[in-house]
């Protein structure tokens, strides 16, 4: 039997990001269902704003060469997204183009296409930057990821967390990692 391999991340580079720590909690949700999960921080996949003039003249950022590596080797993704201006983050969006980029002798779309994703986002605001993940679930969906129907938003994150990162509210906490577990469910059936 093949284990689900689900790559965890947030779409922010701050060193306390709420969202890096929601992808935490879902990814032990995920881990908990019996799925392989790889969590990363995408301040360690740096790259610069994509650019054609660039890319014609040097291929793929070093950095998204590796991403795009490491997302092929994996069946899914786990995604934390705070919502910037009602919509998807700079960081998170350069990062989904610069990888959807085809590359000679990969299919198109490798590391995105028939994958699964879960989707979370957490904000300080009311909301809690469910505005947001309506975009980033159009743009994967485009791209040929199949998107799972449960979302979690959390909002007021300033005052969601206790110091070691975990909701205080746990009916909270289960809901994201019911995030992760879903994606590990759905993975299980669809590799196995
Ligand atoms: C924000 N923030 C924000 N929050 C929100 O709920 N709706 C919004 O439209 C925006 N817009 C926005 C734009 C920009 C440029 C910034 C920098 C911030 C606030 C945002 O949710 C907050 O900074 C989060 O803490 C960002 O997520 P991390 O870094 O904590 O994961």
């Amino acid at each position: 039997m093949v284990k689900p391999k689900i790559l965890a991340f947030a779409g922010s580079t701050r060193s306390d990001s709420f969202n890096k720590k929601l992808v935490k909690i879902a990814a032990s949700g995920a881990k908990d269902a019996g799925a392989d999960v790889t969590v990363i921080d995408l301040r360690d996949f740096t790259m610069p704003l994509y650019d054609g003039d660039l890319e014609q003249k040097e291929g793929l950022p070093s950095n998204a060469r590796k991403l795009k590596d490491l997302m092929i080797s994996h069946h899914g993704f786990l995604i934390s997204s705070p919502e910037y201006n009602s919509s998807i983050s700079g960081v998170l969006k350069n990062t989904i183009d610069w990888t959807s980029r085809p590359t000679e002798g990969e299919p198109p779309l490798a590391c995105f296409q028939g994958k699964v994703a879960g989707l979370m986002s957490a904000s300080p605001g009311a909301l809690g930057g469910l505005r947001g993940l309506v975009h980033v679930r159009s743009i994967l969906g485009n791209i040929g990821v199949l998107v799972t129907p449960h979302q979690v938003a959390i909002s007021k994150a300033h005052e969601a967390f206790d110091a070691d990162g975990a909701l205080k509210d746990k009916k909270q906490e289960d809901q994201v990692k019911k995030v992760g577990i879903d994606v590990a469910h759905l993975l299980a059936k669809l590799v196995s």
